[in-house]
């Protein structure tokens, strides 16, 4: 941890990349926002000062070409996406301080001004390029309006980034074999003159900041390699008439979406201090606070995004804030994506659940909120089905926090109208102060899964507690220990409602009313879980209804009848309108999952393979690799040192004591001079190690 814990007494921001407004909202969409929200929350709760804001991304080809389509004007087409967001936003409980959008006045004041200081402060400078230009059409053909083949891995990829590819960031003039997606005819390329952003002036800058920098690890892993390598500068003009104009009277040039759209960050906390006034929360304290001269940020910025925008909120954007003397961010989360039954969601096909189709089913947002919040670490993958959200919501929400709340309470109101007049035990006062430090940890360690955890462990041993105590056998015999039992088994649900108000805030609202909680528990800090609760207390009713298997049934099969429907082209849904983009975290995610091997092995074959259990003892990155890293792994029989592709993509100081699964004997091979002596198995892209559940010991053998 390179900063001081969380609360500090700086304010806090805490971003959600902005949505370009192009198209509906599906729940893949919302698990950013959802994260966002509940971090923001959970630092709340902790007693941190923190503004929550976001707003839409208006500019740029990915509007304009939807627009285009719909044959209305990009502004028009935009508007109408940004209403349509900042309604469906605070419906799954997303409650910004401030939703603003980047075409709004205070974004082409607060961009216009910071483009003119990085001029003023040497940073930009004017090149002749080659840009893409389709001759029938006569115009240039900026990002999305081309498409050809990505330079560097050879995938086919959009003008601007390689989406199915790589994932890097292009350059105008970089994609090879362009095509023209307005006439489909090849294009030609041009030579025009265009402005950019010298990111190398901040090489040194960005290698110090990225080791400062807190966050999800694939957000402080992934960007070292392009960082410590060659920083290429950043064109950040375009030539086309949607966008913010050039501050500049002799140039008829937008500005590239991407340098309005982070400024939107600044903006829309402009507008909540506007709003709120500067002594309720000051922008420029949080922004522009008192960064040393180490440039440390004088406020706590944390960007929540989707992993696929990790590289311009680690190098473009902090180089773009130093560079314009604004403070840096704290942190940087990047979720994983989702896909939805194990394949991606598909705008196009219309296979997604709409966010609101979720709401017309009648499901609360909280549900959605624990799902998405909670199903896997933030930066993984996650796949949403039916099934698997009627699971968790039937055994975790209804059979451990519901069912712990509802007969504590029910029966806490029938003997003793309230909460029975005893002290809390001390057992119980434990269990909780270490589940705020679970939820504590959790926010340090920004992770909204662990936030979560912790509230539902603690109503699990609320199930646990009253079950071992029966206080209903005792209430005759011994009612004192009847009082005792009870009496705890309400603060228990009283912290409950506290610590697990960020990730379900209507239900823990509703529960908070329970306990006889005054106010609203979104206005309570942790240590509210040990306040006495209230004396007295109405009957309770039940916070969460179990899902019947039929229902899965039934939205699996309007999924698939939907699915059906707009690929034989009679789908009279709104899903094509629009054609809502594929850029916002999570959404398309395809899994390019490799075929099955057609041929099969015989067992003996298997025996051969000498799979063992370890444990990682050090993890260490090799110098001079991009990607490799040095493990040495306990394997119960001896210790490994095992070189492993994974440096980018784990956090390597948190990987000791990890459990891992070795293929023990591989051939010995040597990477960049080091011996690896096994192989450490991972899965997917992100090299996802892995582990065991239970407590198999280092060396035993997998089979
Ligand atoms: O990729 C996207 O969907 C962009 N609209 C995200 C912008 S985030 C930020 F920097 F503003
Ligand atoms: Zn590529």
């Amino acid at each position: 941890m390179s900063h001081e814990e969380f609360p500090t007494d700086r304010p806090a921001v805490v971003t959600c990349g902005l949505p370009y407004a192009n198209g509906d909202l599906h729940i893949g969409h919302l698990r950013t926002y959802v994260g966002g929200d509940v971090y923001a929350r959970a630092l709340r709760k902790l007693g941190q000062e923190t503004a929550f804001v976001s707003g839409s991304d208006m500019h740029g080809t990915p509007v304009a070409v939807n627009a285009e389509q719909e044959g209305v004007s990009p502004e028009a087409f935009a508007l109408e996406w940004h209403e349509t967001y900042e309604a469906t936003f605070p419906k799954f409980g997303v409650d910004f301080d401030n939703y603003g959008h980047t075409h709004d006045a205070t974004n082409v004041e607060t961009t216009t001004e910071l483009v003119r200081t990085l001029e003023e402060n040497g940073h930009v400078y004017e090149k002749e390029i080659m840009v893409a230009y389709d001759p029938a059409e006569e115009q240039s053909l900026p990002d999305r309006y081309v498409e050809g083949t990505c330079p560097y891995c050879g995938a086919r990829a959009r003008g601007d980034e390689c989406d199915e590819g790589c994932g890097r960031h292009l350059e105008p003039g970089e994609i090879e074999d362009p095509e023209s997606t307005i006439t489909g005819n090849p294009a030609e390329y041009r030579e025009q003159t265009h402005k950019f952003f010298r990111v190398s002036d901040f090489q040194e800058y960005l290698g110090e900041f990225i080791d400062r920098l807190e966050g999800t690890p694939n957000a402080r892993n992934q960007p070292r390699e392009w960082i410590e390598g060659e920083l290429r500068d950043w064109c950040i003009t375009r030539d086309m008439d949607w966008g913010i104009d050039y501050p500049s009277e002799e140039s008829d040039l937008v500005l590239y979406v991407w340098v309005d759209a982070p400024i939107e960050y600044l903006s829309s906390t402009k507008q909540y201090t506007e709003r709120v006034g500067a002594d309720v929360f000051d922008w420029a304290e949080a922004w522009k606070g008192s960064p040393d001269e180490h440039g440390e940020s004088g406020g706590e910025i944390v960007h929540v995004i989707g992993r696929d925008i990790i590289q311009h909120h680690t190098v473009f954007w902090p180089a773009m804030l130093r560079g314009a003397d604004y403070d840096e961010p704290r942190a940087v989360m990047a979720s994983g994506f989702i896909t939805l039954n194990g394949e991606g969601f598909s705008t196009s096909r219309n296979r997604a659940v709409w966010a609101d189709e979720y709401l017309d089913e009648g499901f609360e947002p909280d549900l959605l909120r624990y799902y998405l919040a909670t199903n896997g670490g933030f930066q993984q993958d996650v796949d949403f089905s039916w099934e698997r959200f009627r699971e968790r919501v039937n055994n975790e929400l209804v059979g451990t926090v519901g069912n712990f709340a509802y007969r504590s309470l029910l029966f806490a109101y029938r003997e003793f109208g309230g909460t029975p007049d005893a002290d809390l035990s001390p057992e119980v006062r434990e269990r909780i102060e270490d589940a705020v430090d679970d939820f504590a940890a959790a926010v340090n360690d920004y992770s909204v899964r662990d936030a979560g955890d912790a509230a539902v462990a603690l109503a699990g041993f609320g199930n646990e507690y009253i079950q071992q105590n029966e206080p209903w056998n005792l209430v005759d015999d011994d009612p004192e220990r009847a009082a005792q039992v009870l009496r705890d088994c309400v603060q228990v649900a009283k912290a409950v409602a506290v610590l697990f108000a960020p990730v379900a805030p209507d239900t823990c609202e509703r529960l908070w009313s329970q306990v006889g909680g005054e106010g609203s528990v979104h206005d309570v800090t942790v240590d509210a879980a040990l306040e006495a609760p209230a004396a007295t207390f109405d009957e309770p009713d039940e916070l969460y209804e179990k899902i019947p298997a039929e229902r899965v049934e039934e939205l699996n099969a309007k999924l698939d009848e939907r699915v059906e429907a707009a690929a034989s082209g009679t789908d009279e849904s709104e899903a094509d309108e629009g054609d809502a983009d594929g850029d916002v975290a999570a959404d398309e995610a395809t899994l390019d999952l490799d075929p099955l091997e057609a041929e099969r092995i015989g067992f003996e074959e298997f025996e051969s393979l000498d799979v063992r259990v370890g444990e990682i003892l050090e993890a260490e990155g090799i110098e001079g690799a991009d990607k490799l890293a040095r493990l040495v792994v306990d394997i119960g029989v001896e210790e490994r040192q095992i070189v492993a592709g994974i440096k980018q993509l784990h956090d390597l100081e948190a990987l000791p004591g990890t459990r891992v699964i070795v293929l023990a004997n591989l051939e010995r091979a040597e990477l960049f001079g080091v011996e690896s002596n096994g192989m450490v198995l991972a899965a997917g892209e992100e090299a996802d190690l892995l582990t065991t559940v239970d407590d198999a010991v280092p060396g035993e053998r997998v089979r």
